[in-house]
């Protein structure tokens, strides 16, 4: 199937610094002011918001947390969103709902590590699949490949903000009758052929942590479509109670406070906003980074709206005299900070490491060649001028 980087809205002329001296090498900057990384600081608004619930004295678990859980549910595409304490306690909750001690659980290798660190908390055994080449979500023909009596899930994330081949997984799935959870955690209000991620598969987990596209410090959602299943996700979130003091099954306190829910309310409210403003900026990166010979911009899973929580281009260093860490350093040298998400694959983590079969190559490549540019709602023109011209300068004098 082939797969497309999104195609750029305007043209943007990156002037080529072929003899310019970097500043990593003592030359002047393309800016003295970095362009900011991210963007996290919060409104008035939400300030108000959080200051009311303060005031009210209602700290727990209440309306606020209800209410982000329905607005975030119908955004989505979800019919049942629980609130909880962060992403990696969502994953938690979905993995102990759907998945025995023993299972092979199918896992990314590429991804943060806490959708494979709750498979292994659970007692399950992760089986990492490699990832593709251009657009760097799992695999799906490699997924597959991996299946064997004992798999029972399939655990993957929509890395970066795009959403993986739905349709794929859910194929395979509904073939081998697996479970599928998707990890959100980085993908708020992305979409997949026109439809909210909540649609699909069995559970669906967020972070709201302090980074996300939609932050209330520490937070997580977790979204299913399956009656039954947000029961058992409600039980297990707060100690099986089912009436007070009355226990029905051993559960968790992994409950979210409502000064957190009502950050996450208000910034609910301008999250379609923002990641529009994402989605623009990754538009003037594809056509940056189309014009420099040996850089790639992200191309998207075909059918997917991504969210741009990160904007990861891939450097090759054949085209290069430097590795991906020099480029990047002359890079923040020159005003442009980066972070490489992520420097080792899952199958090399020493937590994780004796669940690896085999090096996956595709994984392998990544983690030495990818960089992410700042990326978030608050850029504007004067930091794509230094976004480009940076890329430019950089790229040429390390030119293989
Ligand atoms: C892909 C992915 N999964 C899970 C998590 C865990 O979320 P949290 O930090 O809210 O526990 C993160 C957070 O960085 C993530 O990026």
């Amino acid at each position: 199937m082939s797969r497309s980087t999104a195609a750029p809205k305007a043209p943007v002329i990156v002037p080529v610094h072929s003899g310019a001296r970097l500043a990593v090498r003592g030359g002047a900057p393309v800016s003295a002011n970095p362009v900011p990384f991210m963007s996290t600081a919060l409104s008035e608004a939400d300030i108000a918001a959080a200051t009311a619930v303060l005031k009210s004295g209602m700290l727990r678990q209440a309306a606020r947390c209800a209410e982000l859980e329905k607005r975030f549910g119908e955004m989505s595409g979800a019919r049942h969103m629980l609130t909880c304490a962060n992403g990696t306690v969502a994953l938690q909750l979905a993995y102990e709902a759907l998945v025995e001690p023993g299972d092979e659980v199918l896992v990314p290798a590429w991804s943060f590590i806490a959708t494979v660190a709750m498979v292994v908390a659970r007692g399950a055994t992760p089986v990492f699949c490699d990832a593709l080449p251009d657009t760097m979500q799992v695999d799906p023909a490699d997924l597959e490949r991996r299946i064997t009596p004992r798999t029972t899930a399939i655990s993957v994330t929509h890395l970066y903000g795009c959403p993986v081949d739905i349709d794929a997984v859910q194929m395979i799935a509904a073939k081998h009758k697996l479970r599928v959870i998707y990890d959100a955690a980085q993908a708020h209000l992305s979409t997949y052929r026109g439809r909210g991620i909540g649609e699909f598969g069995d559970a669906v987990t967020y972070s709201l942590y302090a980074t996300k596209n939609l932050a209330t410090g520490e937070g997580g959602l977790l979204s299913t479509n399956d009656p039954g299943l947000a029961r058992t996700f409600g039980l297990l979130r707060s100690h099986g109670e089912t009436d007070k003091y009355l226990h029905e099954r051993v559960g968790y306190n992994y409950r979210l406070n409502d000064i957190a829910a009502a950050i996450g309310c208000s910034r609910l409210d301008r999250l379609p906003e923002q990641t529009a403003a994402r989605r623009e900026a990754a538009s003037r990166y594809n056509s940056m980074v189309a014009a420099v010979d040996g850089l790639e911009g992200p191309a998207t899973t075909p059918g997917a709206e991504p969210v741009y929580h990160l904007y990861t281009v891939k450097l090759d260093p054949a085209r290069f005299t430097c590795t991906r860490d020099e480029f990047c350093a002359a890079l923040k040298a020159e005003g442009v900070p980066t972070a490489v998400h992520y420097p080792r694959p899952l199958t090399r983590q020493p937590a994780l490491a004796k669940f690896a079969r085999e090096p996956l190559p595709v994984v392998e490549s990544l983690c030495r060649r990818v960089f992410c540019l700042p990326m978030h709602h608050d850029l504007g023109a004067e930091h794509f001028r230094v976004v480009g011209e940076a890329l430019a300068k950089v790229a040429a004098a390390y030119r293989a």
